[in-house]
């Protein structure tokens, strides 16, 4: 993929600024923040809705019309902003558990090897950021992988992982995730 323009980017991201906000980070939390995400991870979503892989016709609307060119350019406008981190909740020690070690009798693997512990993910394997993202929406989408209406990660990696996750580990790892 080519580096896209960031400049360009944020002109054309400026239907998508009511949802997502001027500068990425959303006006409501079931809108994910785009700020500060690797623009390898936002192109692929933004193909990957294009194409219906991954299923929310809001969003398959929105990227319809957008060229390659168009797509990186936003990615790249979106990846230079910088995400705002909510505020920790109160102190959660199961999220924290299970983000940092995972848990071994269910076979949940740690968040950590692929996101991070800090949160920022890795850009060349495509694995998102999470830190400051809104916890409604990493519940959501949590719940999403769980139940498959999302299944547009390579290889079922997040779909395996979240179908080992208690309603009860999704509430307390998307708490903890938002607030680092
Ligand atoms: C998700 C980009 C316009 C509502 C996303 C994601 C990206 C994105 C990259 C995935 C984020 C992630 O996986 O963390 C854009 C761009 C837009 C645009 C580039 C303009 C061209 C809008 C508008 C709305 C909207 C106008 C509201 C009417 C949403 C929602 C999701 C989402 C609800 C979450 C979908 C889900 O739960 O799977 N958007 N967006 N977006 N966007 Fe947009
Ligand atoms: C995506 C959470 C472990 C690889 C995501 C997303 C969330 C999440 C919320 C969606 C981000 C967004 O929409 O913006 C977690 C949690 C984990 C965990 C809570 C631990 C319990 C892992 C591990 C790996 C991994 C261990 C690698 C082996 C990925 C990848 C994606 C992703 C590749 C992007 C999928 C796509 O392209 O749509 N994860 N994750 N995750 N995660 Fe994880």
């Amino acid at each position: 993929h080519a580096q896209g323009n960031a400049a360009a980017g944020k002109e054309k991201s400026e239907p998508c600024a009511g949802c997502h906000g001027e500068d990425g980070n959303s006006n409501a939390p079931i809108f994910p923040k785009l700020a500060g995400q690797h623009a390898s991870y936002l192109a692929k979503q933004l193909h990957e809705f294009k194409t219906e892989k991954r299923v929310n016709p809001t969003m398959t609307a929105m990227a319809e019309p957008l060229s390659d060119e168009d797509i990186d350019d936003i990615a790249a406008f979106y990846a230079q902003q910088k995400i705002t981190v909510e505020k920790a909740e109160a102190p959660n020690a199961l999220g924290e558990a299970i983000y940092r070690t995972g848990n071994a009798s269910s076979g949940v693997p740690a968040c950590t090897g692929c996101h991070g512990p800090d949160g920022s993910g890795i850009p060349s394997a495509r694995f998102p950021a999470l830190r400051g993202q809104y916890a409604a929406y990493l519940e959501k989408t949590l719940n999403d992988f769980k139940s498959g209406e999302r299944a547009n990660d390579a290889n079922s990696i997040m779909r395996a992982i979240a179908a080992k996750l208690s309603d009860e580990e999704i509430a307390a790892v998307s708490s903890y995730t938002s607030g680092l």
